[in-house]
């Protein structure tokens, strides 16, 4: 083999190796990008999920709002939160967070009554619970 054919078949390898890199690249680089972005959006919805869920967990009820908020629903549950009525439960002294999830089922629909739905449809999760707040602060024999 000639020095100039040596030459040559190195050449055309650092050219075809040089095609192939240029060719992966080629591909990889739009595709690290986007995957670079993906990840940046999901790092930062997993952080914004996390805060929400945080904000969800401490959400703390005002008793004494809640006594404001709880103008409607003393009709039926009393004015100190024992019903007199057999088909309408009493809600004094009954666990915070029961009041909660019972509020918003009911609120969202996972739990039906019709009688119920009217009066909290409208509620927002600090109005839940505040009227939880209110209602587990209450004796249950007054
Ligand atoms: C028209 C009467 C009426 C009004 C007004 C009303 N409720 Fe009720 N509530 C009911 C009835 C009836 C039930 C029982 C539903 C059932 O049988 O599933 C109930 C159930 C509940 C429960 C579930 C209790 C448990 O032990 O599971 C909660 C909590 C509650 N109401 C909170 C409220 C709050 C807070 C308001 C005001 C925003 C309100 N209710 C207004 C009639 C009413």
């Amino acid at each position: 083999m000639t020095k100039r054919t040596w030459e040559n078949l190195v050449l055309q390898r650092k050219v075809s190796q040089s095609i192939t890199q240029a060719g992966t690249l080629g591909w990889f680089r739009p595709l690290s990008v986007i995957g670079l972005l993906l990840a940046v959006i999901l790092v930062f919805r997993l952080e914004l999920d996390s805060t929400v869920a945080h904000a969800q967990a401490t959400l703390k009820g005002d008793p004494a709002q809640g006594k404001a908020k709880a103008a409607l629903c003393s009709a039926c549950h009393g004015v100190a939160g024992v019903s007199i009525n057999p088909l309408w439960p009493s809600l004094a002294g009954q666990q915070e967070q029961y009041l909660v999830k019972q509020i918003k089922a009911f609120r969202d629909g996972e739990r039906e009554e019709i009688t119920m739905q009217p009066f909290v449809e409208n509620l927002s999760d600090q109005d839940v619970a505040d009227l939880a707040a209110f209602y587990a602060g209450l004796s249950p024999c007054p």
